[in-house]
């Protein structure tokens, strides 16, 4: 077999084999298949697509590229869940705890923020001790005891993603519905959870700018979930408008601890509630709506935040952050950004919005720049609402004025000010299951 014939059939529409498919995996991930033959090859599927049973092996082969996790240690049902990537989306930090204060097991692998995207791990790792990095024993110790802990992806867990995506990531092939289900997909099958409920967002901040394309991508990951015998659902959730108010490492962890006190912005808790009511239905508890109600009792009994403090401590966190986060402080420079004209914000480029806290500092553009945990957004108005000129729009924080002075041009530049209100948008559009696409649009509105 030669890859340069497998690019040459890809590069013409034709499918892949089993075979074709683990001899190219393989020898990407051993090193005898170099980068630039991968990169045509993931241009060329970018262009041409695969077929379900090539996005099938290609998950499987991935997932089974490194250690496979066999989480039977833990007692009872283990729950997963996994956004496509979003901004200021904080909701693992907030369901997480939801879930397992009602003795569902999560035991969850998160990863960092990357692009103009966050990640859970470097909101966690935004209070003081918090650790990410934890034997795989003291890990099962931990969520038989606690219920949940969220750790990164250990060492040798789906070499193969690895190595893809960093290729995907400088040969613009991210967007690609097959590259996007096989890369999350063979991270959940090889974390080892029973259920899966997958958020896939949709609009300017995600990777899948629209609801057709969102919903293809929810289709295709919820039937490899259920193909590997899994249980498996997906939400189809806005990310045209940043989720919350707060962007950024301890900000979001300020605002999902104010979300978990009752306190935490409309569109956030909806989102949160409807993502921990699908884990509880998915791992039996009852209905959605029955799992619903058992949710939002967590936030009113105060059992979630409680969670939450518990995990906080069990790996190794200043557990007083979570009942003072004001401790969190704020970097050098805070700078408001202002309203140019009078009007209604008629669209927020969510994508862009994600790329000023980037350059404010809250962000990497490469994996080892270092980040700064306080810097980011805090919206002060959001899409549809009506602004004077000089009403603040944000408050911008970085540890120098040239950071602030990058971020508030790019921040300026991704909000639309029109002179009409626009119409309302939807906050969750869809439910994907195994069996069906279950619609919303039209019922959820916002603002
Ligand atoms: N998140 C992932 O883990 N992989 C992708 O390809 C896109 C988002």
């Amino acid at each position: 077999m030669r890859i340069y014939d497998l690019i040459e059939t890809k590069k013409r529409g034709g499918a892949l084999t089993e075979e074709e498919i683990a001899y190219m995996v393989r020898g990407f991930v051993d090193g005898r298949i170099p980068d630039y033959q991968m990169s045509a090859m993931l241009m060329a599927i970018y262009f041409q697509g695969m077929n379900d049973r090539e996005i099938t092996y290609l998950t499987l082969e991935m997932a089974h590229s490194g250690d496979m996790v066999d989480l039977s240690p833990i007692e009872g049902i283990k729950v997963d869940k996994h956004s496509t990537g979003g901004v200021g989306d904080k909701t693992t930090l907030v369901v997480g705890p939801m879930v397992a204060s009602l003795g569902v097991k999560v035991a969850k692998m998160s990863g960092r923020g990357l692009g103009h995207t966050g990640g859970t791990v470097d909101k966690l790792e935004s209070i003081p001790g918090f650790k990410t990095a934890i034997p795989r024993e003291e890990f099962f110790d931990i969520v038989n005891g606690n219920g949940i802990a969220v750790i990164g992806q250990s060492g040798n867990m789906v070499p193969a993603d690895k190595k893809l995506y960093a290729l995907r990531d400088v040969t613009a092939t991210v967007d690609s519905i097959p590259l996007i289900a096989s890369s999350i997909m063979s991270k959940k099958l090889a974390a080892g959870s029973d259920s899966i409920v997958l958020d896939v967002k949709t609009g300017s901040g995600a990777f899948m700018k629209t609801l057709d394309e969102s919903i293809c991508l929810a289709k295709k990951m919820v039937s490899i979930g259920c193909m590997a015998g899994r249980r498996c659902c997906a939400l189809i959730t806005n990310m045209d408008i940043p989720l919350g108010y707060a962007i950024g490492n301890s900000l979001e962890m300020t605002e999902a601890i104010r979300t978990l006190k009752g306190e935490g912005p409309e569109d956030l808790t909806r989102v949160c509630l409807e993502l921990a009511a699908n884990m509880l239905h998915l791992a039996g508890r009852g209905t959605v709506k029955e799992c619903r109600k058992m949710a939002e009792e967590t936030i009113h009994d105060g059992s979630a935040l409680k969670r939450l403090a518990l995990m906080v401590k069990a790996q190794g966190g200043d557990e007083s952050f979570i009942w003072k986060p004001e401790q969190f402080g704020s970097p050098a420079c805070a700078y408001e950004v202002k309203a140019p004209a009078q009007g209604y914000i008629s669209h927020m480029d969510t994508e862009g919005i994600g790329t000023a806290s980037v350059l404010l500092g809250a962000g990497r553009n490469t994996k080892e720049d270092p980040i700064d945990y306080g810097a980011g957004i805090v919206l002060k108005k959001k899409y549809g609402e009506k602004v004077m000129p000089g009403d603040v729009l944000a408050v911008l924080y970085a540890d120098s004025m040239e950071r602030i002075q990058a971020g508030a041009d790019k921040f300026l530049s991704s909000c639309t000010i029109s002179q009409d209100a626009p119409g309302p948008e939807t906050l969750i559009y869809a439910r994907v299951s195994e069996y069906e696409v279950e619609r919303f649009e039209g019922l959820e509105k916002l603002p």
